[in-house]
């Protein structure tokens, strides 16, 4: 395809007016983080392990809770303890952060894109079912925004092929499917700390997994190889025998992630009701089409609102002289030369210059989801 022009517009300053993302900084986050400081331990100490487990108790995960020191890492491990080798064909969604398919290229596999749903912009089940193959040797979903994808129907297929699925859950922190939390039902999921996501630690990851057996694996590869917990004890036999990465989570960055614990309901509470303050006020709009299918089996984590116009840019420049920030934030993945991609994505091409995400954050009121409203309501 010919290469994306560069659509962005530059960032406005905090004082400006609405911006797109804030971080939130939980109201415990600088006590934890001194009383780290003050402590023998602010690499990875008792703070990440605290952090691993309060995790896996708060949000019902079923397997090992590894923390990473990004969401990226977390993919990258999970990629690797899904025995992904360099050749493998991995069947992904075109439309993401580049974070999701660049650990493949790490590994020399083949990411295999899906075309995206335009109603939701996950992945499409229907270009998944036309990719699918004996090639395929995993499936991998991303949760856009915080939309659930259709869980039901890539388990389905994956079971039919026997291959893994990897959740990335990196915005969706805090959804269900079904009732339960997303992530918890498939062989691998990742979640992302990065500074704007609902819970931070500064920057950060965590990978689970249902197989109990692959954690020892899993924190050897996150530390050179070596395995810590016998280093720490003297027993360790001292020898390396597969190629380990540095990527731990810190006890400062863990300090944060528990003072974002405490609060996390609350957080993703708030970000709910901004969420479905932009639902009332937009569904009624003829020129909005809200990038949500409204499925009841899916609960959302309201970590992005996008909507889908026409005369894209026409809207962000008039939102942006009532001061308000807007972006489309992700891009679909064949535009980057590295991962030299010329198929033809049909449903991506129909929404591309269309979807544009509002801001949503917890420096935000219910006031100021009215005033975007407000806004579009004039029309561009
Ligand atoms: C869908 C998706 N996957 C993975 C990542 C990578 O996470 P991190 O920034 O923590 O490395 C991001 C970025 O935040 C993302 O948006």
């Amino acid at each position: 395809m010919a290469r994306a022009p560069k659509n962005d517009l530059p960032m406005m300053s905090t004082d400006e007016g609405i911006v797109l993302f804030h971080p939130h900084m939980p109201r415990k986050a600088k006590e934890y983080v001194c009383d780290t400081l003050d402590s023998r331990w602010i690499g990875q100490g008792p703070k990440v392990d605290l952090f691993e487990a309060r995790f896996r108790e708060q949000f019902r995960q079923p397997g090992p809770c590894i923390s990473t020191g990004s969401g990226t890492d977390a993919l990258h491990l999970a990629y690797l303890l899904a025995g992904i080798k360099a050749g493998d064909e991995v069947l992904v969604p075109l439309f993401t952060c580049t974070a999701t398919n660049i650990p493949l290229l790490y590994i020399g596999a083949t990411p295999k894109f899906v075309d995206v749903d335009p109603r939701t912009l996950n992945l499409s089940v229907e270009d998944l079912k036309r990719k699918i193959s004996d090639r395929s040797r995993a499936i991998v979903c991303v949760h856009y925004g915080g939309l659930p994808c259709d869980m039901a129907a890539i388990r389905g297929l994956a079971d039919q092929y026997g291959i893994p699925v990897i959740e990335d859950a990196a915005h969706a922190l805090g959804a269900t499917y079904a009732g339960e939390p997303i992530g918890s039902g498939s062989e691998f999921a990742m979640y992302s700390f990065q500074a704007i996501k609902h819970l931070t630690t500064g920057d950060g990851g965590l990978v689970t997994f249902l197989d109990e057996s692959l954690a020892p694996l899993a924190r050897r590869l996150r530390w050179f190889g070596i395995d810590r917990t016998n280093k720490q004890k003297g027993i360790w036999e001292n020898d390396i025998t597969e190629v380990g990465y540095k990527y731990q989570m810190t006890d400062i960055g863990a300090a944060i992630g528990l003072a974002g614990l405490e609060e996390f309901d609350e957080t993703l509470a708030y970000r709910r009701a901004l969420y479905r303050r932009y639902v009332e006020n937009l569904k009624k709009l003829s020129d909005v089409t809200i990038a949500d299918d409204f499925d009841p089996r899916k609960e959302h984590a309201a970590w992005l609102f996008t909507i889908l116009i026409e005369k894209r840019v026409d809207c962000q420049l008039k939102l942006r002289s009532r001061r308000i920030e807007s972006a489309q934030t992700h891009f679909r993945n064949d535009r980057y030369t590295v991962f030299g991609c010329e198929e033809a994505f049909p449903a991506m091409d129909s929404v591309d210059d269309k979807y544009l995400v509002l801001p949503l954050h917890t420096k935000m009121s219910l006031g100021d989801v009215d005033s975007v409203c407000a806004v579009l309501k004039e029309g561009w």
